[in-house]
């Protein structure tokens, strides 16, 4: 057995699709994020002992949570006699469009490549994540876990293929993420989506997703600020949270360079250039929020290129 000491780790939140790229693009940011400690043991199942700060929504059972499914795959590739005993504290929101269900995964996954040995690369633990994805969300989706994994801004050129890109980013871009207290699941939101686009409709996106990776490569604000546009999923899923419009325009109003939905929702990102716009944009939004008695939560962070981290290695009493 490699290392039966406690391993702890944490996974950011991410913001997926970035208005123009459904399903393709994602970033990480520095804060919050979900921490998992894992401690390997011959057992050969896995077990999920403590959640915390989940208010009990979340299930104990590994072969219904994210972070279960994730080590029951990995452990199940690698190491098959091997169990694990998992304890994660949930300090992402439920159903909040900040990539919560990828970050629960992402963090067991780190844990236990590092109780093993770090045999696999972060690349090798993507379809792990994938799957824990497609327990959740019915859908293996990469654009979140694909970015909390590596860090970064990413491109999800090909799925299948795990063709993923890392793009550049101008140093002071900065991402404001407003969580109004609402839920939202991501498979609801995805079975809002029209099936077909009209031709006019994808030649409009795919410029986009072109646009903005050259925005960002180029630090060309104005460029990035003109791609952040999105006509295929914004138009059904705004639907879902309330005030939206208004919370994107104060956003733009007050300088924001691009205003759209974080993942399925319903939080709300922005970006930004500079620390100071960043706070005025995150008053703005949130106030617009206010205005219609919806309290919600702020956040405001660069881009995390490193993604998920170990952060401890233990005995038997946390240090
Ligand atoms: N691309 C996914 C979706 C992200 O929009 O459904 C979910 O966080």
């Amino acid at each position: 057995m490699n290392n039966t000491n406690w391993i702890k780790a944490f996974a950011p939140a991410t913001v997926a699709n970035v208005s123009c790229g459904f399903d393709v693009f994602g970033f990480a940011l520095h804060q919050p994020g979900d921490e998992v400690e894992i401690k390997l043991n011959d057992s050969g199942t896995v077990t999920i002992t403590e959640i915390t700060a989940d208010n009990n929504l979340l299930p104990h059972e590994a072969h219904l949570n994210t972070c279960g499914v994730a080590v029951q795959h990995f452990l199940k590739a690698t190491n098959p006699s091997y169990g694990a005993e998992i304890k994660l504290n949930k300090k992402l929101p439920l159903g909040s469009g900040m990539g919560s269900s990828a970050a629960s995964a992402v963090a067991a996954l780190v844990a236990i490549n590092h109780a093993t040995g770090n045999r696999l690369s972060r690349k090798e633990l993507l379809p792990f994540a994938i799957e824990a994805e497609r327990i959740a969300c019915g859908s293996a989706h990469a654009d979140n876990v694909a970015p909390c994994l590596l860090g970064g801004f990413v491109l999800i050129r090909d799925k299948e293929t795990l063709d993923i890109i890392n793009i550049p980013t101008p140093s002071d871009l900065l991402a404001v993420v407003i969580h109004p207290h609402i839920e939202i699941k991501t498979s609801d939101a995805r079975q809002a989506m029209r099936k077909t686009l009209s031709l006019s409709d994808a030649v409009k996106q795919w410029g986009n997703t072109a646009g903005l990776v050259a925005g960002l490569m180029k630090a060309d604000y104005d460029l990035i600020g003109r791609s952040l546009e999105d006509v295929v999923a914004e138009p059904v899923r705004s639907i879902f949270i309330p005030g939206y419009y208004q919370v994107k325009q104060a956003a733009l109003r007050a300088g924001a360079l691009g205003c759209g939905i974080s993942g399925s929702g319903p939080s709300v990102f922005a970006l930004c250039s500079g620390e100071v716009n960043a706070h005025v944009v995150s008053n703005a939004m949130q106030a617009a929020f206010q205005d219609i008695k919806l309290k919600s939560d702020k956040y405001i962070s660069g881009i995390n290129s490193v993604g998920a981290q170990v952060l401890s290695s233990y005995k038997n009493q946390q240090p």
